[in-house]
């Protein structure tokens, strides 16, 4: 898009896929290194984008930030040179807050944001996400975890809500909250991908994942099962992708925004 980017924010960086993925774009075209500062509310996952991004930027041009997004005020004006970001990236972690709290992250975000600068989110916890074909992998994937809790005697607690991960909203929803914010939609993209055994190990092991999937359960427990229960679930519903390995595909939805001045 021939964007200038001299500071990036990365939120909810997770171990620095994102940062790192545009990172070695720069590189690999030999642009120099921008200021980075990730936001994310775990240290552990910080510690993990630290070492993950230190292989390609200076100790100096990266900053990180231990906070919920919706609480982030004054993120530009916590480091050095004061000056607000040209690019802000939050891939695949909107999903994980309730529309209050994702409102107050995305107006954190937009006054961090130098005006015309610009947002990309991602998400593959959408309304849109899940092709009718797939529905299969996830019903045996379930009922496969729940049979195993069943086994080890451990009762679901009916009075449990589903936490916001559970609740999947529409591509509009995020559109609009975004236009709502201050924010002009430039461009949207969904593209199909397939996610393979151990993409949904992962997933199935991580706390926000697994406490809207098997909610209600203890967390320990429900982590456990689910990933016992992925490859059952793929052996039963997996078909090989072009490459020949054998996945479930998902929708990945993809929002670029311009920071209205
Ligand atoms: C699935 S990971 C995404 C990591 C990375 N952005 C990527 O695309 O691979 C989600 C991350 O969001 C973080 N997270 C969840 N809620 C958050 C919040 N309210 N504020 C900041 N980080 C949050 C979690 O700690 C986790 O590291």
């Amino acid at each position: 898009m021939g964007v200038r980017v001299d500071r990036l924010l990365d939120v909810a960086s997770g171990v620095g896929t994102t940062a790192r993925i545009f990172l070695d774009t720069l590189s690999s075209q030999k642009i120099p290194m921008p200021d980075v500062v990730c936001l994310d509310e775990s240290v552990l996952s910080l510690c993990l984008t630290g070492q993950n991004l230190l292989e390609i930027l200076p100790e100096e041009k990266m900053g990180l930030v231990c906070q919920r997004i919706q609480e982030a005020t004054g993120l530009a004006r916590m480091f050095p040179n004061k000056e607000p970001f040209d690019l802000a990236t939050w891939g695949n972690g909107i999903h994980y807050l309730s529309p209050e709290d994702q409102r107050s992250a995305l107006c954190n975000i937009r006054d961090n944001l130098r005006p015309g600068g610009f947002l990309g989110i991602s998400t593959a916890f959408h309304q849109e996400a899940i092709p009718e074909e797939t529905k299969p992998f996830y019903k045996a994937h379930i009922s496969g975890a729940v049979r195993i809790l069943r086994e080890k005697g451990i009762e679901r607690d009916k009075t449990v809500p589903s936490p916001e991960a559970a609740r999947y909203r529409p591509a509009s929803h995020y559109r609009e909250l975004l236009s709502d914010v201050g924010f002009k939609v430039v461009s949207e993209e969904s593209f199909l991908a397939m996610t393979t055994a151990d993409f949904w190990r992962g997933l199935s092991d991580y706390d926000q994942y697994a406490s809207g999937a098997l909610h209600g359960y203890p967390l320990e427990s429900a982590r456990e099962v689910l990933v016992s229960a992925v490859d059952p679930a793929f052996e039963q519903c997996a078909v090989r992708g072009e490459d020949g390995q054998l996945g479930i595909s998902r929708n990945w939805l993809s929002l670029f925004a311009c920071r209205r001045s």
